[in-house]
């Protein structure tokens, strides 16, 4: 039987690793996997904190058996009805009917319309608390992050927040639960990919969430997703409240498409006059072989922007174009951008990519610089001045 993790004294952890959902969403690769963190607190009443998604319902009813050890399950509450977390509801609810479930007035609404579910509900506002005889809970409002409905529970003896997606993100738990027990830089990536990718576009509404804990006590973040931060806890929500704030480092993202290697030269020119102007931070990714939601993550960390695109079909080329696509439905607002690129005969790639990113607000760096099939001794001059210039703006 496996051993549960115990997160304090009668709050265990009772979540699921997945490491068969390839994506994320159906859109976002799973390479190191994921996991759905529920928690359970047995107290004079129980209470579960979140599910699981509903392919790992299994081992997940297995593990709140083995705490509840015959006991009744009180309390469910939903923090994020997004279904990697409500997608076991139905089935707690048949498991233990007594069962009330918490959750506010959009939860409810929200429960009703996806699982017509009828069942005990407990309806809580903003700062309500809810008793378990030695704990409470209580409940704060943090809508947008990352669904309207989204709340987050505060244990407050322990300091505990339970804090949904927020402070979540991709990478399985092997064996580590937290903080102290992993390495946690390798996480850090993947809760950044999370964050840029699936929270990211909420960036204000993470602020005030933010707000609203800042008067707390928080010794423990228990996210739905990743490790528990009980040793560190400050780091992720300082973590979160720079990307939420957009803030940058010195660094340049190169994203390029290309079908037969003209653009690609050019992008690798560029990234080397970058390195010898003393740029650490150089990311040449290719758009056609590293998914978006990679290059979408370097781009939250980094200051500078260079999109270069061949010309396909009299535009932008399809990768790439996705890219910026999806880049401008997050709303990133401050970055500095470059663009280049290669056609054949009429052109088009690089009159796309200043159409899309002319409504982003960002600032274009430098001359854009186009060249017909491959670039010449003096295209590679207005490629060296484009980086120079690239350069200095994220050095400032
Ligand atoms: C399928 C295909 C479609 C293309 N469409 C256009 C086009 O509409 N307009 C244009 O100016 N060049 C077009 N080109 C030419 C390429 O943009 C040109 O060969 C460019 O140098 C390719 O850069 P790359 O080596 O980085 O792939 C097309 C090439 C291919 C193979
Ligand atoms: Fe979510
Ligand atoms: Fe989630």
């Amino acid at each position: 039987m496996e051993k549960i993790v115990k997160i304090v004294d009668g709050v265990y952890y009772v979540g699921v690793n997945d490491r068969d959902t390839h994506l994320f969403e159906n859109i976002w690769p799973l390479p190191k996997g994921v996991s759905y963190n529920s928690y359970l607190l047995v107290d004079e009443r129980t209470a579960l904190v979140d599910t699981v998604k509903l392919c790992k319902l299994s081992p997940y009813l297995e593990k709140i058996g083995q705490v509840l050890n015959g006991r009744q399950l009180d309390y469910l509450v939903v923090n994020h009805m997004e279904p990697d977390h409500s997608g076991a509801l139905a089935a707690i609810v048949q498991a233990y009917p007594g069962v009330k479930i918490v959750g506010n007035k959009k939860t409810v609404d929200f429960i009703r319309a996806m699982y017509q579910v009828e069942a005990n509900f407990y309806e809580v506002e903003d700062g309500d608390e809810l008793d378990l005889g030695q704990r409470k809970l209580k409940f704060y409002l943090t809508p947008m992050v990352h669904w309207p409905e989204t709340m987050m529970t505060y244990e407050t003896t322990a300091g505990i927040i339970f804090s949904g997606d927020a402070f979540g993100g991709f990478g399985s738990l092997d064996g580590g639960v937290f903080d102290d027990e992993v390495d946690v830089t390798y996480y850090e990536h993947e809760i950044r990919r999370y964050y840029s990718n699936i929270v990211g576009k909420f960036g204000p509404m993470v602020q005030k969430a933010l707000q609203k804990l800042s008067a707390l006590e928080i010794r423990v973040v228990c996210p739905t997703h990743g490790p528990v931060w009980r040793t560190n806890p400050g780091r992720i929500i300082s973590s979160y409240d720079r990307w939420s704030r957009y803030v940058y480092d010195e660094g340049v993202v190169i994203a390029y498409g290309t079908m037969y290697g003209s653009t690609e030269k050019m992008a690798d020119f560029i990234a080397r006059v970058l390195a010898d102007e003393g740029i650490r931070n150089v990311r040449v990714m290719n758009t056609s072989a590293v998914h978006e939601s990679f290059i979408i993550n370097e781009i939250w960390r980094f200051k500078g922007v260079i999109f270069g695109s061949c010309t396909y079909n009299n535009w932008i080329y399809p990768p790439l174009e996705n890219v910026i696509i999806n880049l401008a439905h997050k709303g990133l607002p401050n970055r500095v951008f470059g663009v280049f690129g290669s056609y054949g005969w009429s052109g088009g790639g690089v009159k796309g990519i200043l159409e899309y990113l002319k409504k982003n607000n960002w600032q274009l760096v430098g001359e854009p610089v186009e060249v017909q099939f491959s670039a010449k001794a003096a295209d590679f001059e207005r490629l060296r001045k484009l980086a120079l210039e690239m350069a200095r703006a994220v050095k400032s």
